[in-house]
């Protein structure tokens, strides 16, 4: 899969890169390109803002830019999705994770500022998606969110097993995972349900399938 991510700040995605799952997948099921849209801006100075119409605080990212950053990457609109990182979006799901990741190629849009010019989501993206209800600062922590949460559905990105039983999974018919404890078996009084301890795989499973929330 290719995902390819437009913001104003590409070195923002580093720390991502170096993460796992993302970092095992990269350069194999997994190709990232970052672009900045000041590379490709028709406007002087690097410029792809601008004061909103009507009025009011804050700069607009504006159509023209992003439409000459999707020609300057792919001679015109790509084939694949285009997806604006955004509040007013649909929510992200672990549903529509699902649906992402059978993709072959992305492209997600990140903004800052007020926001898109509403041409750009109407225009120039497929889909539009918001990864919680609450406003960030910009569109880049929303894509490596996305980015993380595709990347990990990938082949080969999760130890065998670890990906189909987990929160939100089939598996579990979409609730959320049961508890989980480790070493020690006692700490401060606080024990772990003497069944996990037991070895009794099917007592295990069963107290897995009743704890599931
Ligand atoms: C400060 S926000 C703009 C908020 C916008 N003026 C509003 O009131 O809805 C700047 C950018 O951050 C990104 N962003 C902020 N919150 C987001 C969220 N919950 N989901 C996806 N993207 C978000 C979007 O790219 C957005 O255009």
């Amino acid at each position: 899969m290719r995902i390819d991510v437009f913001t104003l700040v590409p070195h923002a995605f580093a720390w991502l890169t170096e993460q796992q799952p993302i970092a095992g997948v990269l350069g194999g099921e997994l190709e990232l390109r970052l672009f900045n849209y000041r590379d490709s801006t028709p406007l002087r100075a690097g410029q792809v803002d601008d004061e909103p119409y009507g009025g009011g605080a804050g700069m607009v990212l504006r159509v023209d830019v992003v439409a000459a950053a999707l020609d300057a990457a792919y001679g015109g609109m790509p084939e694949q999705r285009v997806i604006a990182l955004t509040p007013q979006g649909r929510p992200l799901t672990q549903q529509v994770v699902e649906e992402l990741a059978e993709e072959e190629a992305l492209t997600l849009l990140s903004s800052r500022f007020e926001g898109f010019d509403e041409r750009i989501v109407a225009h120039l993206c497929s889909d539009a998606i918001s990864i919680g209800p609450y406003v960030l600062s910009n569109g880049d922590l929303p894509a490596m969110v996305l980015l993380d949460a595709v990347a990990r559905r990938l082949p080969g990105a999760l130890a065998e097993g670890s990906g189909e039983l987990e929160s939100f999974s089939a598996e579990l018919d979409g609730a959320l995972e049961y508890p989980h404890y480790t070493r020690p078996a006692e700490f401060r009084g606080w024990t772990v349900p003497e069944v996990l301890l037991s070895g009794d795989h099917a007592r295990i499973d069963a107290w897995r399938r009743e704890h599931v929330r």
